[in-house]
């Protein structure tokens, strides 16, 4: 069982857990990521460790209410429990001392991106960061992406804050007025990424993305997890979760992301309409 120790709303169905965990506090590293089951019988949900505390032993993990599962992993408070945690998995983000690093945040991908900023800065590089989101209600870590980066800069699709528009247009905007980029970071939704890689791959800027396909085991075995890379098969729980962003299959991503749009609309009905119990059933 690992104890929730804070729980707290960042924005409009994002929540922020700190859970003790000392293990996976000590050995993890910015990239990673680990699997949760909220009881015994549930789904295995795959979250990013958005930060972590080696001392105090507890891990940060940043999710979006957007199905049953999150929807009830939402409903814990501070004092409640998760029966499983394991982690941390996947190939930690390559670290050094590039140059100029722009790390790109999309949405509920701004929560992988902020440690990966800080450990990019930690290395010496200058680090200019790029966030948004739909709307202001649902940008999240703002302050925390100031701290950690020399430059940031806001957008929201709506205009509500920030440049009226995408972080697309303002990676892009950098490239025109000249500055020199060693290394783009970019994680958010697919469409994002795939904008992003576009952006870059005219100015041949290296750049990293982090995929969020569908995960079963995490553990390299059942598949589920597979898209092409440069022609090849990769499995992102073991072989990622970041790859050339230059030489994914993002058409492909799309697709497979979207197998199981209508189980999972009817279990999240379902879920909702037996009144969001947290305990039992099927996820
Ligand atoms: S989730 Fe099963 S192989 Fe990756």
């Amino acid at each position: 069982m690992f104890p929730i120790l804070e729980a707290r709303l960042l924005a409009t169905a994002v929540k922020q857990f700190k859970i003790a965990a000392p293990e996976i506090a000590k050995k993890r590293k910015p990239g990673q990521f680990i699997v949760l089951r909220i009881h015994e019988e549930g789904e295995r949900i795959p979250l990013t460790i958005a930060d972590a505390d080696a001392e105090a032993g507890t891990i940060t993990l940043i999710f979006q209410e957007v199905g049953k599962s999150t929807e009830q992993l939402g409903k814990l408070k501070a004092g409640d429990t998760v029966s499983d945690l394991i982690g941390p998995l996947g190939v930690p983000t390559h670290i050094e001392k590039y140059g100029t690093v722009v790390c790109v945040g999309g949405g509920i991908g701004i929560a992988p991106v902020y440690p990966i900023a800080k450990a990019m800065r930690e290395a010496g590089n200058t680090v200019i960061s790029i966030i948004g989101a739909r709307t202001k209600n649902l940008l999240i870590l703002e302050e925390e992406m100031a701290r950690v980066s020399h430059s940031l800069k806001v957008s929201t699709d709506d205009g509500s804050y920030g440049y009226h528009g995408f972080v697309s247009d303002i990676l892009q905007d950098i490239i025109d007025e000249g500055m020199t980029i060693n290394l783009v970071v970019a994680i958010g939704p697919v469409p994002m990424m795939r904008v992003v890689c576009n952006v870059t791959k005219n100015h041949k800027i290296k750049t990293v993305v982090s995929l969020n396909p569908i995960m079963v085991d995490a553990t390299g075995m059942c598949g589920a997890c597979r898209v092409t890379v440069g022609g090849r098969t990769r499995f992102v729980c073991v072989d990622g979760p970041e790859f050339d962003g230059h030489e994914v299959n993002f058409a492909e991503l799309v697709k497979r992301q979207r197998a199981y749009l209508n189980q999972e609309k009817l279990s999240l009905e379902t879920f909702r309409h037996q009144g969001g119990a947290c305990m039992g059933g099927i996820s």
